[in-house]
């Protein structure tokens, strides 16, 4: 296993920790999120559903909000894990807010529950980002 191989595993076990830690009794549709920061850090988050369904909040989301919290401003790479089969692919919202924290040749990977992972970059899930 070269290094790369080693960092997304440790990026995929992470986030299947934390996915097994989403409160999604709505959905029923279990995310977790793990990314590595400039900081050499691993930060996660999972889905957080609410009653009031639109104050849900996505993995990513969280797992950026942690790595905020953690001291760090940039995203070296993120990976999202579905609860099954299908990628999860990351909502327009979550694009934008990683693309705060990231630049266009950030890498972001998606796994299914079997371990299949799709890696793409920032700029090819949102490309034209808007920037001010
Ligand atoms: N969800 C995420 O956590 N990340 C995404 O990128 C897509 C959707 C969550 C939101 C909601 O809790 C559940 O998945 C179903 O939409």
């Amino acid at each position: 296993m070269n290094k790369q191989q080693t960092d997304l595993q440790i990026l995929f076990n992470a986030a299947l920790d934390v996915q097994a830690k989403a409160h999604a009794p709505y959905s029923d549709y279990r995310v977790g999120s793990a990314l590595v920061a400039e900081d050499g850090n691993t930060y996660t988050g999972c889905n957080v559903e609410n009653v009031s369904f639109p104050l849900g909040q996505c993995a990513e989301g969280n797992a950026l909000a942690a790595m905020v919290a953690g001291g760090a401003r940039q995203v070296r790479e993120i990976l999202i894990a579905s609860p099954n089969e299908h990628f999860c692919s990351p909502c327009g919202g979550c694009r934008q807010r990683i693309f705060e924290f990231a630049s266009k040749d950030t890498l972001v990977h998606m796994a299914t529950s079997e371990g299949e992972i799709k890696t793409l970059t920032m700029n090819d899930i949102l490309p034209f980002a808007f920037e001010q």
